[in-house]
């Protein structure tokens, strides 16, 4: 099981997967004018570099879990009865961040996406609204949407030492008697900030002061640069039952298609609510890789994270010399960068069209953002580092303007 195989130097194509990267980038990048964008080379050439997932191969230790119960030839209902996933799951949160969830607070989900839908519906009434800091990941607004409550948003600032949390603008909004929830991305997607815990304890106690509880989607938690610690927001709250906390192993281990991700609902009541509302059934081999990489997918990650941040200071390194204008820092989480192009573009250009069009990479723009994203664009870096070098060769060009 401790098989290590690790080349993050590999070029895979995943045409013929039904790879959203490589097939869906259509209508879910460029929306109503997905037809119309035209690329400037074929279709084996285009650079995925936008939904959040990995050109890299998934773990060996995964795949060999998935292998090993296919010897078993019977893949029926499968549900989580024994300890083996939230014990694993236990271990890895102990090992990462010193924190073990209670297993009894523990259930699995089809992913975080779809617990933030459930979680959204079973946690508030009528009326009732939830907050956000932007520029936000998409599914935060359409969560709360899809069931009729109304999204308010607290913008993030750049600060000395980067984005920061808007505290006085944060402590006006969820002063509102009908705000009720807080959805909080952390570490943050898009900007990558790792909130420090005083940053998530002047949240969380405001939020607590004004009865507002938190879903705190914590999916990016292991992708930091080496030497940052992650620090789960209920670990600083262990005692309160108005958290509920998201992770998976899908960002890390890129395993994102097999749907498995654990969220942690202290609240007895909530609990029992997400027991009636959710249907209890796994995918028998996204249980097998999910428990194989908790527990033996240290290796894998330690490896992944240097690469990362190999791929950060190239971009750094190359932004600066060939695009001097652009706007970025190395953010301390995720794969994702957030690159500032509002100097080199005109307001209200679609950045990630015109890098599309003008060399055939992919990356996302505004469009997939809620609020204030306006001239930035998001470039994803889990990908070979040859992979890397390429796309800002071809991109160079278009985001210099030239
Ligand atoms: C903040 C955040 N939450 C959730 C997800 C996706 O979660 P899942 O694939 O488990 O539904 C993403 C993917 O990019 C994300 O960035």
């Amino acid at each position: 099981m401790d098989r290590v195989s690790i080349d993050f130097d590999e070029i895979i194509d995943r045409r013929g997967t039904n790879a959203v990267a490589a097939e869906g980038y259509r209508t879910y990048l460029f929306g109503e004018v997905g037809d119309e964008v035209t690329l400037p080379c074929a279709d084996d050439e285009v650079i995925p570099m936008w939904v959040a997932d990995m050109a890299l191969a998934s773990p060996a230790v995964a795949i060999d879990a998935m292998r090993a119960r296919l010897d078993h030839p019977v893949l029926g209902y499968t549900a989580n009865y024994d300890v083996e996933l939230f014990g694993a799951f236990g271990r890895w949160c102990d090992r990462r961040y010193g924190w073990s969830p209670a297993p009894e607070h523990c259930r699995p989900a089809d992913g975080v996406v779809p617990a933030l839908y459930d979680l959204t519906e079973l946690m508030l009434e009528p009326g009732d609204k939830v907050l956000t800091l932007t520029p936000a990941y998409g599914h935060f607004r359409g969560a709360p949407e899809r069931h009729g409550h109304e999204l308010v948003t607290s913008a993030l600032v750049r600060g000395p030492s980067g984005w920061e949390v808007d505290l006085e603008d944060f402590a006006r909004k969820v002063a509102d008697p009908r705000q009720k929830l807080f959805s909080l991305c952390h570490p943050h997607n898009p900007v990558g900030r790792a909130w420090r815990p005083d940053e998530l304890r002047a949240m969380a106690d405001l939020c607590f002061e004004h009865d507002v509880r938190i879903i705190s989607d914590e999916i990016h938690c292991d992708l930091l640069r080496v030497g940052l610690e992650h620090t789960p927001l209920q670990k600083l709250y262990p005692d309160s039952d108005r958290i509920v906390t998201a992770m998976s192993a899908s960002k890390t281990f890129n395993l994102a298609g097999l749907r498995l991700a654990e969220v942690v609902i202290p609240d007895d009541e909530l609990r029992a609510r997400w027991d009636e509302r959710v249907f209890p059934i796994l995918n028998p081999l996204s249980h097998a890789a999910t428990v194989a990489v908790f527990d033996h997918g240290d290796p894998w990650w330690t490896a992944l994270r240097s690469h990362l941040d190999a791929n950060f200071s190239l971009l750094a390194e190359r932004l600066d010399e060939l695009v001097p204008d652009a706007r970025f820092g190395i953010p301390e989480a995720t794969y994702l960068a957030w690159v500032d192009l509002s100097s080199v573009f005109a307001p209200g250009s679609d950045i990630a069209r015109a890098i599309a069009e003008g060399s055939g990479v992919l990356v996302e723009g505004e469009r997939l953002f809620i609020a204030d994203a306006e001239g930035h664009v998001r470039i994803n870096l889990a990908c070979p580092r040859a992979t890397l070098a390429d796309a800002l060769e071809r991109m160079a060009p278009v985001l210099s303007g030239r």
